[in-house]
């Protein structure tokens, strides 16, 4: 059962439903997946990530690993450090939620004497650009000079680290669905009583050509009524990110599998979730523009991406392996004193156990022209499974 709306967000959800069915109307009565969760998302002023929706942390829908515990950001420091001091010494993150993770990575980097030069955010969310903001802003001006907002990927190529933890999850995808055996594209229409409903039509070339890349001539192995998704941002995305890396490292931080068992018959029904107020559920066409909705990451997608734009994959691990390999366990050891030892350590439970975000998550390291070894890969690398 989820949480009932509050009157003022039945309104805005009928609102969001308004202008979906408007988008519906426009473009014939239906809509691919991918632009329903562009639209719940992102419409200008009404999808969930530009609304008011207070979204991230524990009064939100969902808790990120630099929103559980500064542990995340801490290990990620320990990276960045040499790497900084090896390039130009930028960061660059994308979509930096409530602005935790630039803060607790500036404030530890400060402690080691490793401030970057720079630190660019570049956030499509203008409500949570105005939080980050607010938040970075009582930062000591030394470290609060550095940050800047970009409205687009720097055209100067950056050298440094570009770092994004839960943004490649958030990209809308295409879904699909096989009927008697045939591929069918899972789109968005209305039903008699004008509420949304799941409509399928033939795929278009582009969808046929992502799933017969995905699934070659497996989808006779798959079961009736197999569903799943496909970014076809993804690529795209990644080109982009790499065109504006000079010389570094893209970290990407989220939920995903490789292509093999994210498109595994057994995973029927592919991977995509909503998050309303603590609860994951799978029904995208309630909740408009109040919940999240979310769907893994195809790693081997990233890894071709990448190296069909010239980076190289130089490191993926859980984010269990990555931040044990960082010396997570130290800084819990270090703690000032038993009480916050305590803490901490369930903090770095709920990190690194299996059931909670250790093994569901995966870092991915892509580089251009760092060849020395990357922190957090040491102990793990999956690189043999994309
Ligand atoms: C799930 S939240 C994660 C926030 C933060 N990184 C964290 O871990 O707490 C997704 C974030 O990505 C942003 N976002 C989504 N698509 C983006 C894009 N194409 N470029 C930059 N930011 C994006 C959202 O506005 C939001 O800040």
């Amino acid at each position: 059962m989820l949480p009932a709306l509050t009157p003022q967000e039945q309104r805005h959800s009928e609102a969001v439903a308004a202008a979906i069915r408007a988008a519906l109307d426009a473009a014939g009565g239906w809509l691919s997946f991918e632009r329903f969760m562009e639209l719940a998302l992102y419409a200008p002023g009404l999808g969930y990530y530009s609304a008011g929706a207070v979204k991230l942390g524990s009064g939100g829908d969902f808790v990120t690993a630099p929103e559980m515990s500064a542990l995340f950001g801490r290990c990620l420091a320990l990276q960045c450090a040499p790497l900084l001091a090896a390039t130009g010494g930028e960061i660059l993150e994308l979509g930096a939620g409530t602005g935790a993770l630039a803060e607790t990575l500036l404030l530890a980097l400060d402690a080691q004497g490793a401030v970057p030069r720079r630190y660019s955010i570049l956030e499509v969310s203008a409500d949570l650009a105005a939080r980050q903001r607010a938040r970075l802003g009582t930062l000591a001006p030394h470290l609060r000079e550095r940050i800047v907002w970009l409205e687009e990927l720097p055209r100067a190529a950056l050298e440094g680290l570009i770092l994004a933890n839960e943004v490649a999850d958030a990209l809308p995808v295409r879904r699909f669905t096989l009927h008697r055996g045939a591929l069918q594209e899972l789109g968005v229409a209305l039903a008699s009583d004008g509420s949304l409903m799941h409509a399928t039509r033939p795929p278009d070339a582009r969808l046929v050509e992502a799933c017969r890349a995905l699934l070659g001539d497996r989808t006779g192995g798959l079961p009736e009524g197999y569903t799943s998704e496909v970014s076809l941002r993804l690529a795209p995305w990644i080109a982009a990110l790499a065109a504006s890396l000079g010389r570094g490292v893209l970290l990407l931080i989220d939920y995903g599998l490789p292509r093999s068992h994210y498109y595994h018959p057994q995973r029927s029904a592919g991977t995509l979730r909503c998050h309303f107020r603590q609860r994951a559920h799978d029904d995208p066409l309630i909740n408009l523009g109040l919940q999240d909705i979310t769907a893994w990451v195809d790693f081997t997608r990233v890894a071709e991406a990448a190296t069909d734009a010239g980076l190289e994959v130089s490191g993926f691990a859980t984010q269990a392996g990555f931040l044990s390999g960082l010396g997570i366990e130290r800084l819990v050891a270090a703690a000032p004193d038993a009480v916050t030892r305590a803490r901490l350590a369930g903090e770095a439970r709920r990190l690194l156990m299996p059931e909670e975000m250790g093994e569901a998550f995966k870092v991915m390291a892509l580089t251009r022209g760092h060849a020395a070894p990357l922190g957090g890969f040491g102990l793990q690398d999956l690189r043999r499974l994309l």
